[in-house]
């Protein structure tokens, strides 16, 4: 017989896995369970209330704090938590500065030339980025029930970072790389990939009982710069979590037209946004995926009758199908009233009830 595809792998004790982590395995659940990218952000007051007085580097640092974010959401209902965090943060582990510059985003010194990535110290995970695990402790004992996903920055979306300096809206830096310095553009995607897999591993080792890779960014490019460019050291990535045993979800927005290409990636579940409708992005990866998403986030600024006809209408892209996980397409943003967020919870269970009476 032939073997299944990694992405078919059952845990040995699947039988009582909370519902967000059956769903990763298309297990059927009782409701579909639901979580927010961003789901510990400005939108709430408990979080900008901190920040008035932490820097957010300094929120992230510091472990009981970190912690601390990171449950916030607990009351809104969430399924999961994702750690409070940031991609970029490894990448200070390899020697650049980060800083958050109000209104402008991310900002990393001094920006990644081909020259110099043979010079990128090889950084000990522990030893940097210490304080991501000690979180990771934390948030696991003080909320055992729920879920904790860890996560980090996909190889081409933290490089991009790294590259341009911060922020980039064409990518003109990071894909002169590929086209001008291959090698030197694949000794870099090697060198993230084996700080991420140490990175996830060592949250995984503290608690994290899923992990998702951010490659916010991948649809900047063509399908055949992906495939060529991009896919080998993601698909790496993936692989070289196979034997954590945990979940692995790959987000990314804006790659409707590279959705077939994911057909054959090694994560359990398929992150989508809301350029796509949520069946047909099913389809393009493939049913051996879960699927996680994809309400448009400014569907949460709606009035309430439009956010839960949207709300209604992903679910009847999902079908009932098990291996739904329910998310936005991208992040919760800061203009968001946090009792909209805490509706599309209870309407999501509801509405998802095998119990819900038209649902
Ligand atoms: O989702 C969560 O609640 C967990 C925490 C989390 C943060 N960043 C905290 C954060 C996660 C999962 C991330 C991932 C991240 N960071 C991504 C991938 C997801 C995505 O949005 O596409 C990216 C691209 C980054 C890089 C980053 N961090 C940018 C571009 C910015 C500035 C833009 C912005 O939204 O402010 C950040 C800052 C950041 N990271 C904030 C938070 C809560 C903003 C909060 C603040 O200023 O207090």
């Amino acid at each position: 017989m032939p073997k299944p595809p990694t992405a078919d792998r059952r845990p040995p004790s699947a039988d009582r896995l909370p519902p967000f982590l059956a769903a990763c395995y298309r297990q059927p659940t009782p409701y579909t369970p639901v979580w927010f990218m961003r789901q510990a952000g400005r939108y709430m007051p408990e979080y900008r209330a901190l920040r008035e007085r932490y820097g957010l580097l300094e929120l992230m640092r510091e472990p009981d704090l970190a912690a601390q974010v990171t449950l916030l959401p607990l009351r809104l209902g969430v399924d999961a938590l994702i750690l409070f965090a940031d991609i970029l943060l490894p990448l200070e582990a390899l020697g650049l500065t980060l800083h958050f510059l109000p209104g402008k985003g991310p900002v990393l010194e001094p920006r990644l030339t081909p020259d110099r990535v043979e010079t990128l110290p090889l950084v000990d995970v522990h030893e940097a980025l210490g304080f991501v695990f000690e979180t990771v402790r934390r948030v696991r004992l003080e909320a055992p029930q729920t879920p904790l996903i860890g996560f980090a920055g996909a190889p081409f979306t933290v490089a991009s970072y790294a590259i341009e300096g911060g922020s980039s809206r064409h990518y003109i830096e990071t894909k002169g790389w590929m086209y001008h310095h291959p090698q030197a553009w694949d000794a870099l995607m090697k060198r993230l990939v084996r700080v991420t897999l140490d990175y996830l591993k060592a949250q995984i080792d503290a608690g994290a009982q899923a992990v998702q890779i951010f490659d916010s960014w991948a649809g900047a490019l063509s399908p055949g710069d992906y495939a060529r460019y991009v896919k080998p050291h993601v698909q790496a990535l993936l692989r070289g979590l196979q034997a954590t045993g945990v979940p692995r979800i790959y987000f990314s927005t804006g790659t409707a037209g590279l959705l077939p290409l994911f057909q054959d990636l090694d994560a359990e579940v398929i992150g989508v946004d809301w350029r796509v409708p949520l069946g047909a992005a099913w389809e393009a990866v493939g049913r051996h995926h879960a699927i996680q998403g994809n309400l448009d986030p400014v569907a949460l600024l709606a009035p309430r009758e439009v956010l839960a006809r949207q709300v209604d209408a992903v679910l009847a892209e999902a079908r009932g199908q098990a291996g739904h996980i329910f998310n936005l397409g991208h992040g919760v943003l800061p203009e968001t009233d946090p009792d909209q967020v805490a509706f599309v919870v209870e309407y999501v269970h509801e509405r998802s009830s095998p119990l819900s009476a038209d649902g």
